[in-house]
């Protein structure tokens, strides 16, 4: 009967790419803070068993991290035996989980946990199993009845066809995933990994393609390449890094109900050191990203855990605003980020890249504030408590540590301007003002002459030249003093395009220039300061 319906559900697809309004941004509801808990994969890869799921449950309780929030155990790949059943249910492999995947299910939910599973959109999955391909219906009601909850739909062997692009196909696939989770009495969160195939292209159109409708159709989509597994060659930190930088090329697509996935916490990677697993986790923390542990839970050290169940740091990434934390500056050191929280406050984040300790000084302007107040900041590793006034200084911070300040801002001090960097995500260059009235796309640099603010009425200035304001005049973008002119107001889309209100065409790199606009060309898609308003 399935293979029906989903004839019916193709159809019906094909006919036009009706949403319903079940999951997914259209029911922020589903899940309105990004997921926290346990997943296998990076640390074990296809070595899961039953002993692990059961011990690894335990140790969550045990030292704290349910309490603190890890609320999930998901299995990922290499759970299932090679074949359907003669009726074609998936099966578990029975050497591997002995009491059965509804047991496990069962044994996780009465410790306080959801329990999440892992397949496919193609025929087979990534270690070769069988996919859900032509089974998708069948599969989701087979993983309600073991009392799962959560699905991480992966995308190995999908492939363009029947008329399709493969961009297309991946639309396909999961538009009817989509469907018929929708459809469920408790639909099963839905995290997607189709933009991971388009990403780290020369062009990111198809990938930009992919993001613009994964907020539709699911609650967060792995984004881009995974973590480092634990018996991985190379460098820990750089993949934790080319992660965390796919993830600001993305802010724009949050929201509440939909996260941006850059792949999981790895506190016992051997190759880490201790500063570079707390920024990992106050840098996942800062963008509200899932933080799903893939660790030998009960091996890990107390340290560890302490700041796995940072409080603090938790309420930032639980956040009900679930803004993304976006970068205010770069220079060959600091990557300097701010956000703001549900409360009103701000939060700063500072990470070191560089190879050696170092210190850096700004102006509180770029964190969106007025100035002229005294601000309290705390310390989110250890609760201290600093006051700010005109500068933010940060001193002595070790290579690849990371300073998390939670601002409050005084009344007649609390409204902010969104603030930082505006850069082409593609070339990742900044929009840089010179001072003779003209901007060019250059490396980012971290002058005041690449961070812009974008306010209320969609007026572009730069912290450099403040009075003056980005302006389109006939096919040139340069800076003009501000003015009540829609030459100067500007719309930000989630596609990426930041348009012209006067002349309805968009900011290009190529020239500097406003030009027509295109439909996630690499020219035209840019990252701008979070609470900028995004239009759908
Ligand atoms: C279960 O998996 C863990 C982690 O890979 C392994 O250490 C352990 O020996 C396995 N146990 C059984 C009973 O297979
Ligand atoms: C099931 O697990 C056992 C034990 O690890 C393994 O030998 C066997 O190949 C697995 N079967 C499948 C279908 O993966
Ligand atoms: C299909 O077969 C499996 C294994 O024999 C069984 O556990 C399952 O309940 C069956 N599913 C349906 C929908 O009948
Ligand atoms: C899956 O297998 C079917 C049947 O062999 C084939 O028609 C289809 O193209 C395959 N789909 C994918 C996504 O590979
Ligand atoms: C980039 O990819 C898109 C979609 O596949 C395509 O339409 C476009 O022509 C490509 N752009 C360039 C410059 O190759
Ligand atoms: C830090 O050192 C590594 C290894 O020597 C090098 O690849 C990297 O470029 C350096 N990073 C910076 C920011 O200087
Ligand atoms: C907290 O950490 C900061 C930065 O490392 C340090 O300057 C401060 O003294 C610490 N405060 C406490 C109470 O440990």
């Amino acid at each position: 009967m399935h293979s029906i319906m989903q004839k019916l559900l193709a159809a019906a697809l094909s006919a036009s790419s009706i949403l319903v309004a079940r999951a997914s941004i259209e029911n922020p509801t589903l899940l309105q803070t990004p997921p926290m808990g346990f997943n296998n994969w990076a640390r074990f890869m296809c070595d899961l068993n039953e002993t692990l799921f059961v011990d690894t449950a335990n140790s969550m309780v045990s030292r704290g991290l349910l309490d603190a929030g890890y609320g999930r155990i998901n299995l990922d790949d290499c759970w299932m035996a090679y074949s359907r059943a003669g009726n074609g249910s998936l099966q578990w492999n029975e050497t591997l989980f002995p009491h059965g995947l509804p047991w496990l299910g069962k044994y996780v939910q009465q410790r306080g946990f959801k329990f999440g599973i892992y397949e496919d959109s193609g025929n087979q999955t990534c270690g070769g199993y069988p996919g859900s391909y032509g089974y998708e219906e069948l599969d989701a009601e087979t993983f309600a009845s073991w009392g799962i909850d959560y699905l991480k739909l992966d995308g190995c062997n999908v492939y363009a066809k029947q008329g399709r692009t493969l961009e297309e196909e991946y639309k396909h696939r999961y538009a009817l995933w989509h469907e018929i989770l929708s459809g469920m009495s408790n639909p099963l969160i839905f995290s997607e990994s189709a933009p991971a195939y388009f990403s780290g292209s020369d062009n990111s159109t198809d990938w930009y393609t992919v993001m613009d409708w994964v907020p539709h159709y699911g609650e967060l989509a792995r984004h881009s390449t995974d973590i480092l597994v634990y018996s991985g060659q190379g460098s820990a930190w750089d993949s934790i890094m080319v992660n965390y930088e796919y993830n600001t090329l993305l802010a724009r697509y949050q929201r509440p109900g939909y996260f941006n996935d850059p792949d999981f916490l790895i506190p016992d990677h051997p190759g880490l050191s201790m500063d570079e697993k707390r920024s990992h986790f106050a840098l996942w923390a800062s963008f509200s990203a899932p933080l799903i542990i893939s660790a030998y839970i009960p091996g890990l050290k107390d340290d560890d855990i302490a700041f796995l169940t940072n409080d603090e740091l938790i309420k930032v990434d639980q956040d009900r605003m679930a803004q993304q934390a976006t970068l205010v500056s770069r220079d060959e050191a600091f990557d300097v980020l701010t956000r703001s929280l549900a409360n009103g406050d701000r939060l700063l984040t500072v990470l070191n890249r560089g190879n050696g300790t170092a210190s850096t000084r700004f102006n509180v302007k770029r964190l969106g504030l007025d100035g002229g107040c005294t601000y309290t900041a705390k310390d989110l590793w250890n609760g201290s408590l600093i006051k700010i006034r005109e500068s933010v200084e940060i001193a002595d911070l070790p290579p690849h540590a990371t300073t998390v300040y939670r601002i409050s801002l005084p009344r007649r001090c609390s409204s902010v301007v969104p603030t930082g960097m505006l850069f082409n995500t593609a070339s990742k260059n900044c929009l840089t003002a010179t001072s003779h009235g003209t901007v060019s796309f250059e490396a980012c640099n971290g002058h005041d002459s690449q961070v812009w603010q974008v306010d209320s009425s969609g007026k572009v200035s730069s912290l450099a030249v403040r009075s003056e304001c980005l302006t389109a005049q006939g096919g040139s973008v340069l800076l003009a003093p501000c003015q009540k002119t829609k030459s100067q107001v500007w719309s930000y889309s989630v596609t990426g395009v930041l348009r012209n209100a006067a002349s309805g065409s968009c900011l290009t790199e190529a020239g500097s220039r406003v030009s027509i606009c295109g439909f996630e060309k690499d020219s035209q898609v840019f990252g701008l300061p979070s609470g900028v308003v995004v239009d759908e």
